[in-house]
This record gives structure tokens, C-alpha cells and sequence, in this order.
């Protein structure tokens, strides 16, 4: 079950390719900060660990700001927070390739082209789920196609061993409206349709801060 103290992660990762360029991606951190904002209004001790997003975070002053570029980054953050932590909310758009080197200055255009070598990064996900006590709590993210989306979303809770999982569609990445399934260990899986993200991190909140069993019947769903 969530409890706090509680960690969240969100925007994107910057992976260098030289001094002036990267590879990122579109994640705003939006779901993150209002996930952020709902944990701290209901008094909850919250940290949010967030990247580099384009516009200004609003964030309440209750809530401990952390900032991240890299993956490499957020790693340290994670080994130095999530201890303290008994919840993780891994929002984050995190790269799943980066440069294998990272030029020193600035890559000079050449006609012949170049090529990038690209890694993997370290699915920083499972390793948290991996190094986590018995009374910590693991939410994992999961953007897959609409047409695979349970089966997908039901491996990936299954083998990064974590508590739940938010799965939402691709086909609805940069709407405005959430629409997800999540699925969480042992319980039904629930489908939330088309909301705001405010509304949608209340939602996620109150749902895995209590379990089936607690839930009046009349509730459930
Ligand atoms: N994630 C992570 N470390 C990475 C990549 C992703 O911790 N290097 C986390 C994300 O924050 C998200 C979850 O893993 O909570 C799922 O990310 P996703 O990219 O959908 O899954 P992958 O594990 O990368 O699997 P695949 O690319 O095969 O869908």
C-alpha cells in the first residue's frame, strides 16, 4: 500500500551526446508534479526528484524539490532517497538508450555523416524494486500500444517485481486527459477514463493508499 514518506520521479532525461547537444524526449513532468501536489495536500511528507522540463515547476513549498539531467543523474538520487523513502512513484520518462561516449566539446559537422553509438541504460525501475524492504511500495509507469496494453503492462509488473503498475496508452501520449489501466499485485485491475492530471493523481493516490479488502463494496471499480 502507498504511504508516505513518498518519492516521486517525473520528466524526462538529457543524455549528452557532446557539450551543446542531447538525446531527450517529450515527457513535461506534468503527471509527476500534480502527483507531487495531491501527496502534499493531504499532508503527506513528499519528495519530488524531477528533470529537466522547459517550464518552470510550481511546486508546493512543502514539497522537497530535487533535480535531475541524466539517468546516470537520478541514479544517485535514487541510491541516496529511496532508502529513506517508503514509497516510490517512478513517473519519469527515463532514456532507454544513451551515448556510448560522451564527446568532450563539440562534434564537428562532417559530410561523410556520423554514426551514434548508443547503451542501454540501467532499468533504475527494478532496481529499485530489487533493493526494496518488505515495507516499501513500488509504482512503476508503462506506455505501450492500446492493442497489448494489459498484456504488456502485466508482464512488465511481473518481471521488474513491482507493487503496481500505470499503464497507459500510446496513442494517448501529450493529451491533456489520462486514460489508464492500473494494475497492482492481487487486486483487479482498474480502468480510469479521460481525466486531468489533477484529477487522475487524486485518483491514483486514494486507489493505492488503500486495498480491495478496505474498499466498501459500493466503492469498488
Ligand atoms: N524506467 C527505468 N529505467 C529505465 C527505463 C525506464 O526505471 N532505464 C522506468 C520508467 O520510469 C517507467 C518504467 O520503467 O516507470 C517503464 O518504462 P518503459 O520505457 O515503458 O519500459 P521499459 O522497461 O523500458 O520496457 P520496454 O521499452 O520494453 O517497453
Amino acid at each position: 500500500m502507498l504511504t508516505p514518506p513518498l518519492l516521486i520521479t517525473a520528466g524526462p532525461t538529457f543524455e549528452d551526446i557532446d557539450d551543446v547537444r542531447f538525446l531527450g524526449n517529450r515527457s513535461s513532468g506534468r503527471l509527476g508534479l500534480a502527483l507531487a501536489r495531491a501527496a502534499a495536500h493531504r499532508g503527506w511528507e513528499t519528495t519530488l526528484a524531477l528533470g529537466p522540463v522547459f517550464a518552470p515547476p510550481k511546486v508546493p513549498s512543502s514539497v522537497r524539490l530535487l533535480r535531475f539531467r541524466s539517468t546516470a543523474d537520478l541514479q544517485r538520487l535514487l541510491d541516496e532517497h529511496w532508502p529513506r523513502h517508503n514509497s516510490l512513484v517512478m513517473a519519469a520518462a527515463i532514456a532507454d538508450y544513451r551515448p556510448a561516449n560522451t564527446h568532450i566539446g563539440k562534434l564537428r559537422r562532417d559530410d561523410a555523416g556520423l554514426t551514434l553509438k548508443l547503451e542501454p541504460t540501467p532499468d533504475l525501475l527494478a532496481a529499485c524494486s530489487q533493493a526494496k524492504r518488505p515495507d516499501q511500495y513500488v509504482v512503476g509507469f508503462a506506455l505501450e500500444p492500446a492493442d497489448r496494453l494489459l498484456e504488456s503492462a502485466q508482464a512488465k509488473l511481473i518481471r521488474k517485481g513491482l507493487d503496481a503498475i500505470v499503464a497507459n496508452p500510446l496513442e494517448t501520449m501529450d493529451a491533456d486527459e489520462i486514460t489508464a489501466v492500473v494494475l497492482r499485485t492481487g487486486e483487479n485491475p482498474i480502468h480510469i477514463e479521460e481525466l486531468s492530471k489533477d484529477a487522475f493523481a487524486e485518483r491514483l493516490l486514494s486507489l493505492l493508499s488503500i486495498t480491495d479488502s478496505q474498499r466498501s463494496p459500493a466503492g469498488r471499480g
